[in-house]
């Protein structure tokens, strides 16, 4: 038996594998605006920026802040004062209600 042709097998498996599955994590388009730096650098660790977008119909300004807050002090998100008020301004500006 000739165990070549099986390995190239197995490497072809394994890269149409990976096709599927990177195509997955192509990133949220949030709004290109000030602020979206800090949003992607610090709000994309622990879920997908999708729950930007899937919550953008309901937070008003207070929720978008008290949502922030929550990101820091209950799931303890690792973010600088600075960078959580750009995050809070720029979610209020454009997925604000
Ligand atoms: C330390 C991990 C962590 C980080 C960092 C984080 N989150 Fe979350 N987030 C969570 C968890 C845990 C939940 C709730 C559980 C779930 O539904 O998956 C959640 C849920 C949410 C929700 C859904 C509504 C809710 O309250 O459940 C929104 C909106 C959200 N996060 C926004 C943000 C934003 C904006 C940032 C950046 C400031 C952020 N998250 C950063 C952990 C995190």
């Amino acid at each position: 038996m000739n165990i070549l042709p099986a390995l190239f097998a197995g490497a072809l498996a394994a890269a149409a594998a990976a096709a599927p599955a990177a195509a997955e994590e192509k990133p949220v388009a949030l709004k290109q605006a000030p602020g979206l730096d800090e949003v992607e650098a610090n709000c994309a660790a622990c879920h997908s920026l999708d729950y930007i977008i899937m919550n953008s119909p309901f937070p008003t300004a207070a929720v978008w802040d008290a949502e922030v807050t929550k990101m820091i002090k209950s799931y303890g998100a690792p973010i600088e004062d600075a960078d959580a008020k750009a995050i809070a301004e720029y979610l209020k500006k454009n997925y604000g209600s």
